[in-house]
């Protein structure tokens, strides 16, 4: 039986891009070769890079305005130093916002480049929040913060106007919301939650931004090399970047982002409903932070733990532990969970709550 996954990341997928990826694996647009033993210079697999990074600025509503995506690999880790590589000038400075671990990370490889400034951080409170009424130092060479904030189940609502490129880390709630995505400069999102595997991260920089720094960057690292190249400038992870192919076709012919976005604030609703109806749970966000993607909750008496853990594993979910830095529950309900199976879960809540 499929499990009802509520993994963080790697995280489900749609079912289709699990079947397709596998069948292309096989016999890759029935070419007789697999889609893994075909040069990345092919026509087949050229084609499928073009198309997926068109369908990305497509699906952000991004065509026309000067935006490049590029399919790289490292991680989303990697970007926390190409960012400040790429847009930190000599002597510069650049400004943070500190929201959880992620950001923190971004923050420590920063500092290697050059002052680094954290506008505000909810540190202090074990990023239960997201910090507000901060002032941006309006001589930076860019603002980075992060969006959703996949270990303290934060996210943000609102995102500061500010005089310079703002570049955001949208690695866990990438293409699940409608935004604005053209206040964005760069934005970064390792694929492994809303797009597809790991093992590519995906860049959508606005390319006017760029090569301002006077910076000699190493070629593997420096983003104009990488557009000039297509996004081949080395080969590219051919498996990921098609089964990302995959799941943004499933995220078009399902409406695109205001589709799903409906669908994952219906069952944000139907999850945070239950933490604060039933008694024995409490949420470990503050409410108006309270993110769509991951949300984290605890128990009032960790004596049920045991019994709650043997119920919702009965029940055929998988991955609900919380990160260790907050412990209790955390449920992943990314882009491809269904409805259905958050409402397998409150029913396992309302069970536990009749039971004990
Ligand atoms: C918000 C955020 N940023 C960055 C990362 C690091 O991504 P990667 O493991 O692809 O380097 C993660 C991983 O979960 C994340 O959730």
């Amino acid at each position: 039986m499929k499990k009802h996954n509520y993994s963080a990341g790697p995280c489900i997928l749609p079912q289709e891009v699990f079947e397709k990826s596998a069948q292309a694996i096989l016999n890759f647009n029935d070419s007789g070769l697999s889609l893994l033993e075909i040069s990345h210079r092919s026509k087949d697999f050229v084609a499928v890079m073009d198309e997926a990074r068109a369908i990305v600025i497509e699906l952000l509503g991004l065509e026309g305005k000067g935006y490049q995506a590029l399919f790289l690999a490292g991680g989303a880790s990697l970007e926390f130093l190409m960012v400040p590589y790429n847009l930190m000038k000599e002597g510069g400075k650049a400004a943070y916002l500190d929201t959880g671990t992620w950001a923190s990370g971004a923050i420590k490889e920063a500092k290697l480049f050059g002052d680094t400034v954290v506008v505000a951080s909810s540190k202090e409170q074990n990023y239960n929040h997201i910090p507000k009424g901060y002032t941006v130092p309006a001589d930076a060479d860019y603002f980075h913060c992060t969006s959703n904030n996949t270990i303290f189940g934060t996210q943000m609502k609102e995102f500061p106007s500010v005089d310079m490129p703002i570049v955001c880390d949208m690695s866990s709630d990438i293409f699940s919301r409608e935004l604005d995505f053209s206040k964005f400069d760069l934005i970064y999102a390792g694929a492994q939650k809303n797009m597809g595997p790991a093992g590519t991260t995906l860049v959508v920089v606005k390319e006017e931004i760029l090569a301002k720094n006077n910076r000699i960057i190493p070629s593997m690292l420096d983003y104009t090399k990488h557009i000039k190249a297509e996004s081949m400038y080395n080969t590219p992870p051919v498996f990921p970047v098609y089964a990302s192919l995959l799941t943004l076709q499933w995220l078009k012919n399902l409406g695109g982002i205001a589709a799903i976005e409906k669908i994952n604030n219906a069952k944000a609703a139907l999850l945070y409903a239950e933490i604060d109806r039933n008694p024995l749970f409490k949420g470990a966000a503050v409410v108006e932070d309270r993110s769509n993607m991951n949300a984290t909750f605890l128990l009032n008496d960790e004596a049920h733990a045991a019994t709650f853990d043997t119920m919702w594993k009965a029940a055929g979910i998988s991955g609900l532990p919380g990160h260790r830095s907050v412990g209790g529950y955390r449920a992943s309900m990314y882009n491809a969970l269904p409805l259905e199976s958050v409402q397998v879960l409150v029913d396992v809540m309302k069970a536990l709550e009749s039971k004990v």
